[in-house]
């Protein structure tokens, strides 16, 4: 637990006397070209990095040799990344106040990914109820309570979205928002946007193979899963879909959720569709 948010148990906190991992986090040297992806956990991580590394690197093929990304919570020992070539591509769930700081200052490029919490919950409780770094064993009702009130990993959704969505407007122009259901449904269209607020420039043809590419069926099939460490065979790519909440929720679970959800983002403008 850092400042009274939990983690997993994989992120390598320090030993007696060394730093916590987070601090280290937001020291980390920028360089101009880095990107970092922001996500809430299972909001479509693993697929914002695969879309950015094709635009990036001007290639259609999947990564296959980066078989961890770099997610920086992850990183056992941060200077590593002083030997990643530029352009480097990292991510993380850390809420924004602790990305590295110098990033912050050079008012570096944020790729942030938003999907709707009720699937989000949903992929969170298949996750955890596999991930060994987690190691949860109860019902989906009580992973829904958890989730509601910001008792798992990363704290909650709501905290974490409504910062990101403050520091895109303490921040102009550094911070775009995917939104999954957008980008699930019309792929060509978001790819486009996403290569624009990078500077990249990109045919139409090349923009339909990274969308086919990128697809949940293609990824699924031949992306390496790192969670195969884990499990054997793999839970990162599950479903892929909008609205399995609906297979989940119970009517009552349902309102409740989305009176929190009301009052939450009352003075919010993401467009969050659960359809
Ligand atoms: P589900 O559990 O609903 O299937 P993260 O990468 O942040 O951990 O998010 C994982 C979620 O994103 C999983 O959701 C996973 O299936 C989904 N996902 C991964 N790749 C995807 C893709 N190419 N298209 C759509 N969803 C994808």
């Amino acid at each position: 637990e850092f400042e009274g948010v939990s983690y997993p148990s994989f992120i390598p906190f320090r030993k007696k006397g060394a730093k916590n991992v987070i601090e280290d986090i937001m020291n980390v040297k920028s360089r101009d070209s880095d990107i970092i992806i922001c996500t809430y956990a299972k909001s479509g991580t693993h697929w914002t990095y695969e879309i950015v590394n094709m635009l990036l690197r001007n290639t259609t093929e999947l990564d296959k040799n980066s078989k961890i990304q770099a997610m920086l919570e992850a990183v056992d020992d941060l200077s590593v990344l002083d030997s990643v070539p530029s352009p480097r591509i990292m991510d993380t769930h850390c809420l924004f106040k602790y990305i590295p700081k110098q990033h912050r200052e050079n008012k570096g490029k944020i790729v942030h990914m938003i999907r709707n919490p009720k699937d989000v919950c949903v992929s969170y409780y298949y996750h955890c109820l596999k991930d060994v770094f987690i190691n949860f064993d109860g019902t989906w009702e009580e992973f829904l309570e958890l989730f509601m009130s910001g008792k798992l990993p990363y704290g909650t959704w709501y905290n974490y979205e409504l910062e990101i969505e403050r520091a895109a407007r303490d921040f102009p122009g550094m911070i775009f928002t995917c939104y999954y259901e957008d980008m699930k449904q019309e792929p060509v269209r978001e790819i486009k946007k996403l290569a624009d607020f990078l500077g990249i420039a990109c045919s139409n043809d090349t923009l339909e193979k990274i969308a086919k590419k990128t697809s949940f069926e293609n990824m699924q099939k031949n992306k390496f899963d790192f969670t195969e460490i884990v499990d054997g065979k793999g839970f990162i790519y599950r479903k892929g879909e909008i609205g399995d909440w609906k297979n989940h929720f119970t009517v009552k679970q349902n309102e409740k959720f989305d009176a929190q959800f009301k009052e939450e983002m009352k003075d919010s403008r993401y467009k969050i569709t659960f359809e």
